[in-house]
């Protein structure tokens, strides 16, 4: 694989970005191969500088000063680097404890993923989950293949499972040689080198050796003869086996790479930043309302908001809007139009989020991703635009997973309460549905623990407890369909189950998957999706 293209100097702004994220199960590796890519990019200096994030809070540049004075953190949720010429836009997808639709909805502000997999552990329940929302979108996936230093499954077993499990095709591009105690490097079949350390096996990678196919004393005359064998036979198997490597395919999500490399000792990481200045796409095109696809050389700016990070201190209500740039070159101070509430915004301190520092942000491009700081007036899924009446697209809203009712202490508070639920829910913290029958709100989340953070967020924030009850629903599902009378007589009919979401779009509730199936037999006219688009059009 060659290093990035030499002609990545003269490529327009928008074609050098690459901007991705990286998707995986808790404790798989994705802190440690994010540092490892900000080191490999020369975004940071030493190792352990992304875990201890949080307690450096150094007055560095503008805009770290209002972070400070507005007590607003962002931490970690864009970083931007620049290797080779090449602009990487690094989008954390929070995946452990917060664990939420903003996870999916930063998936929609990607043009690629890495998708780590611990070798001991292969596919696990979040990576699929996560998987399944890159697939929705046709996102290309470049599998890493990690800790490949312990005693893991075998290679073989492991790209079977992806092949299978995930119904992609495979290539791999490179094999571990030898895992475990007997780890010694990475073998790169395809650009002839092998990785490996000075310090013999289990060692971090410090040697690059070029070496001629596998017969090459550089790369076996270390080797026990097992692992020799075993190397052989993967290379062979694994070239008949599997998919060549075919860019289209790639592009198209129907085909992933697979590196295998431990990020806690270096193997893989140059390799698959290399592979995304190549081949992982700049910035896609992206839908838009009246059958509009709004294309990075447009030359107006668009772009829409997907994310929406709140002021940790209550006395604010200041918020950082995280917006997509899809269209057009911005400049600092620019008016745009916020085409939801129809009104301009100056947007005259924009951040640009880097691995150690903010900076304000005077010009960016499509694939580029700026804060904007708002009193609360922008959402997720709003579109900013140069004038044009126009709505981005595809940005879901996903079925809940968990439902609860709100059960509020103090009744007086019903007021405090809505309102915190609303902002959170406009965060993309819940989901809220207000039941046609009853009127304590049902909330909804996808992750356990966001309910822990609702009740703490409401009595640090707006100072109302509340506490939730179970209700006798698991899932909720949007009802649709092309005949409005047959719909309004359905959610008549059914009121019981009915509510209405935030937008005020009906849903059903339902008590477990079977029902599902059921009553959408039942009611072949009504169409009951799992996720919503949230457009916020006129309707
Ligand atoms: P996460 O963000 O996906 O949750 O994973 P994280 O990077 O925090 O890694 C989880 C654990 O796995 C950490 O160990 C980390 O050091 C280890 N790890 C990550 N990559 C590799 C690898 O390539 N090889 C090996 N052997 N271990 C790896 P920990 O003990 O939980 O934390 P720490 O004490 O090492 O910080």
């Amino acid at each position: 694989m060659s290093v990035a293209p030499a002609g990545a100097k003269n490529l327009l702004p928008y074609e050098k970005r690459r901007t991705f994220a990286i998707i995986s199960h808790p404790d798989a590796g994705k802190t440690t191969l994010t540092e490892k890519l900000l080191l490999g990019g020369g975004a940071i200096r030493a190792a352990g500088q992304v875990r201890a994030r949080g307690e450096r809070r150094r007055a560095r540049s503008d805009w770290m000063k209002i972070e400070q004075e507005r007590g607003i953190s962002v931490s970690s949720s864009v970083m931007t680097f620049e290797r080779n010429d090449i602009i990487f836009n690094l989008l954390d997808t929070p995946g452990h404890e917060d664990f939420s639709e903003d996870t999916y909805r930063t998936l929609t502000a990607v043009d690629a993923a890495i998708m780590v997999i611990d070798a001991a552990k292969g596919i696990e329940s979040q990576t699929r989950k996560l998987f399944e929302v890159c697939r929705l979108r046709d996102i290309p996936i470049i599998t890493f293949v990690n800790k490949i230093d312990r005693e893991g499954r075998h290679p073989l077993e492991i790209l079977d499972e992806i092949q299978e499990a995930l119904a992609l095709d495979v290539t791999p591009m490179s094999w571990p040689v030898g895992m475990g105690s007997d780890f010694f490097g990475v073998y790169d079949h395809i650009g002839n080198r092998y990785f490996t350390s000075t310090e013999g096996r289990g060692g971090p990678l410090d040697t690059i050796k070029p070496v001629e196919g596998l017969e090459d004393p550089e790369l076996i005359g270390e080797l026990f003869d097992n692992i020799r064998d075993d190397l052989e036979e993967n290379v062979e198997l694994g070239g008949a086996g599997y998919s060549e490597f075919d860019k289209d395919s790639f592009l198209e999500g129907h085909l992933t790479p697979v590196f295998f490399g431990s990020a806690l000792r270096d193997y893989g990481i140059d390799q698959v930043l290399d592979f995304i200045a190549d081949y992982a796409p700049p910035p896609h095109a992206q839908p838009a309302t009246g059958g509009r696809t709004i294309t990075p050389e447009e030359g107006k700016v668009t772009g829409f908001v997907f994310k929406v990070q709140a002021n940790m201190d209550p006395k604010h209500r200041d918020r950082i809007a995280f917006v997509r740039l899809c269209s057009g070159t911005f400049k600092r101070g620019m008016k745009l139009k916020h085409v939801r509430a129809g009104k301009p915004i100056t947007v005259s301190a924009p951040i640009f989020f880097f691995a150690e520092e903010r900076e304000i942000a005077e010009t960016a491009f499509p694939g580029d991703v700026i804060g904007v700081p708002n009193h609360g007036q922008l959402r997720v899924g709003d579109t900013l635009s140069e004038g044009e009446e126009i709505h981005v697209t595809g940005l879901p809203a996903f079925a809940p997973e968990i439902l609860r009712r709100v059960r509020l202490t103090d009744t007086m508070r019903v007021k405090q309460m809505r309102r915190g639920l609303e902002d959170l829910a406009e965060e993309g913290l819940v989901q809220i549905f207000k039941p046609s029958i009853g009127t304590n709100w049902i909330v909804g989340v996808v992750g356990v623990l966001q309910l822990d953070v609702v009740v703490d967020r409401l009595k640090q924030e707006y100072q109302t407890e509340i506490g939730f009850e179970p209700v006798m629903y698991n899932t909720a599902r949007w009802a649709e369909a092309d005949d409005r009378q047959k719909l309004d007589k359905f959610l008549e009919t059914n009121r019981a189950h009915v509510a209405l979401d935030r937008d005020d779009k009906p849903v059903y509730l339902f008590k477990n998957a079977w029902e599902v199936t059921y009553v959408g037999e039942k009611n072949p006219d009504i169409r009951f999706r799992e996720t919503r688009e949230i457009v916020y059009t006129a309707d």
